[in-house]
């Protein structure tokens, strides 16, 4: 199959579609990362999005809406749930709700929850709006590897896969939505993103805690949780206490064997190392959540191993922590 890239336009979202509508695949911008559209009520395309990716098929989608009125017509929306719909949607989260009968168990991977995202991308927004029925939609990359933040990464990954990638604007978040579990008693977190439990607190009232780390994934309700995520094509390892005279030393240790080393660090520790095998991921949270994958997949391509260095423990920092984590397989130095 031959993969187009078109720029973001009206005609292009005819032809996007159109392409939806005949159960086929569109790659298409959102500001979190790309994501990879299917119609959400035809089981066959939905199908094809595990296949394109070569995903396990008991990971389930996330049904993409552009209004609150397609949230209505997918899930059962509770009180609780409605206060976090109002305050957070359109935006970069994903709430779990209840399914209702007419999303297929293929998208749900035969939970009887539906996880649902109102992007905040007006073009994310256009393209769902233009197929006039929800998308569903996981990150547009191949299975366990970093989620693409732009049209070019998604055609590294797509091509000869799917017929169409929208190329709109580049995501500005950079990692995943965060996805809360509102389907049960307590409103759970599942996978931290740019929206904070913190956040959801103080803007609802509702009460909201994190997955604790030591949690049994086998019990767990988002089976996704359990695969192997992000991962760039060399090894790579982790540090998170900042201490560079360890980090300087793997380095060296892995310099004798021939190894060629690239680190990825936030900006603060740039100053300790040559300039040529350094890849600075930035000072702010914000911008270092923008560049972690499109870093990763520059690092991967000059480096037989890659060392990250992150620091920052603070709540903002729990989705990039939670990424960075699952890129290094819990390799820590
Ligand atoms: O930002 C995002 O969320 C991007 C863009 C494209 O919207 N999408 C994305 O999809 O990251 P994906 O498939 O890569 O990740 C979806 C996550 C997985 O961890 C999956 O297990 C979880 O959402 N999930 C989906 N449906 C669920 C459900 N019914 N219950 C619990 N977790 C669910
Ligand atoms: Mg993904």
């Amino acid at each position: 199959m031959k993969t187009e890239i078109l720029e973001f336009s009206d005609s292009s979202l005819i032809i996007a579609a159109k392409i939806i509508h005949n159960g086929g695949l569109v790659a298409f911008p959102t500001e979190t990362v790309y994501g990879l559209g299917a119609n959400a009520y035809d089981v066959e395309a939905v199908k094809s999005i595990y296949v394109a990716k070569g995903r396990p098929s008991d990971n389930p989608l996330i049904v993409h809406v552009y209004n609150n009125q397609m949230i209505e017509q997918i899930a059962y929306v509770d009180e609780r749930a409605k206060k976090i719909i109002q305050a957070f949607m359109p935006g970069s989260l994903t709430i779990v709700l209840p399914k209702k009968e007419c999303i297929p168990m293929e998208v749900t991977a035969h939970l009887e929850t539906v996880a649902i995202r109102m992007p905040k991308s007006l073009q994310a927004r256009r393209f769902i709006e233009a197929c006039q029925t929800p998308i569903a939609a996981p990150s547009a990359n191949t299975s366990s590897r970093p989620s693409p933040t732009n049209a070019v990464t998604v055609y590294e990954d797509m091509q000869g896969r799917i017929p169409l990638i929208l190329k709109g604007e580049d995501s500005v978040v950079g990692i995943e939505s965060t996805v809360l579990d509102c389907a049960h008693n307590k409103a759970v977190i599942l996978r931290p993103g740019v929206v904070t439990a913190t956040d959801i607190q103080s803007k609802t009232g509702v009460d909201v805690c994190y997955l604790p780390d030591n949690a049994d994934l086998s019990k767990v309700n988002s089976p996704g949780l359990r695969y192997k995520h992000y991962a760039p094509q060399c090894p790579m390892l982790l540090n998170i206490d900042g201490d560079i005279s360890k980090v300087k030393e793997k380095i060296q240790q892995l310099n004798l064997i021939g190894k060629k080393v690239v680190v990825i660090t936030e900006n603060k520790h740039l100053v300790d190392f040559s300039i040529e095998n350094v890849i600075d991921l930035g000072k702010d949270i914000e911008t270092i959540s923008n560049r972690l994958f499109s870093c990763l997949r520059i690092a991967e391509k000059q480096a037989d191993v890659i060392i990250a260095i992150f620091t920052d423990t603070s709540e903002k920092a729990k989705g990039v922590n939670n990424r960075i984590l699952k890129s290094c397989g819990g390799n820590l130095i």
